[in-house]
């Protein structure tokens, strides 16, 4: 059952949280399950990605995070780390292939200067290429970790404090929130996890502190847009206090 009836309805709902992140999970086991190479998992988890993009998109969330290789993915085998760069880069070049036609603003949050020359090529021409998106704007996480991104952000404001730039007593939360990533964007409000598993995994530690949480069984792989909308309606269930009462 679709939450929204229809299109029309779904975007006039104020319902509709502003900014989700989604850690894609559960590709490997659901390639397993099947008896495929964990790669056949990775490439449906990219087909999931881009149907609920462009769901999110018509449904009006403005920003979409998703969490696509962490710091820690680097312990995989080199052979899937090496797939999985080829498979980025497939899924960033559609963008220039197809033209931007989901009209998307895509953004990629993290340290990518460990990645190949020509994917680190492909993600600068597709974040110019689609900066004028207004449908919605994709974050994807590479090489993301929520404490490799505090330490970026401290070693900045210390570097500020060294040059006399500010002074220690100068740091506040807002300036921390304005040199992370996602400067400008507003916190998570809901981050969805599915494959079942009940943990952060080092997604977003900063902007996550009153983010709501949403778990699932279904692996990402087939995870479809009804699901989304289950998200959405259990979170518009949820009393958001931010410690009041
Ligand atoms: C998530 O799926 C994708 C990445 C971390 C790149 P997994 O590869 O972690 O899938 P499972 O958890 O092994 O099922
Ligand atoms: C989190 O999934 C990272 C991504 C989805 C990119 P993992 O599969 O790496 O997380 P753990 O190891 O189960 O915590
Ligand atoms: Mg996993």
């Amino acid at each position: 059952m679709k939450l929204f009836k229809d299109k029309e309805e779904s975007l006039n709902s104020a319902a509709v949280p502003s900014h989700i992140a989604i850690i894609m999970d559960g590709n490997g086991r659901w390639a397993k399950k099947r008896g495929l190479p964990r790669m056949a998992g990775h490439t449906e988890g990219v087909k999931t990605l881009k149907r609920i993009a462009r769901y999110c998109g018509e449904i009006g969330v403005k920003y979409l995070t998703v969490y696509a290789f962490s710091t820690e993915n680097w312990k995989r085998p080199k052979e899937e780390i090496d797939n999985l760069m080829k498979l980025l880069k497939l899924y960033i070049g559609d963008f220039k292939k197809d033209g931007n036609v989901d009209n998307i603003c895509v953004k990629v949050i993290g340290d990518v200067s460990r990645f190949p020359d020509d994917v680190q090529k492909e993600i600068a021409d597709v974040m110019e290429i689609t900066k004028d998106g207004t449908s919605i704007c994709l974050n994807i996480a590479l090489n993301y970790g929520g404490r490799a991104e505090l330490t970026y952000v401290m070693r900045k404001i210390a570097e500020k404090v060294k040059n006399g730039e500010i002074t220690a007593d100068m740091i506040t939360e807002q300036m921390l929130s304005e040199e992370m990533y996602t400067a400008g964007m507003p916190d998570p409000d809901i981050i969805i996890r599915p494959s079942g598993e009940q943990r952060l995994s080092n997604f977003l530690l900063w902007q996550a502190a009153y983010t709501e949480f949403w778990y699932s069984d279904v692996l990402w792989p087939d995870f479809k847009p009804e699901d989304l909308d289950k998200a959405i309606a259990d979170y518009n269930n949820r009393e958001r206090r931010y410690g009041g009462i």
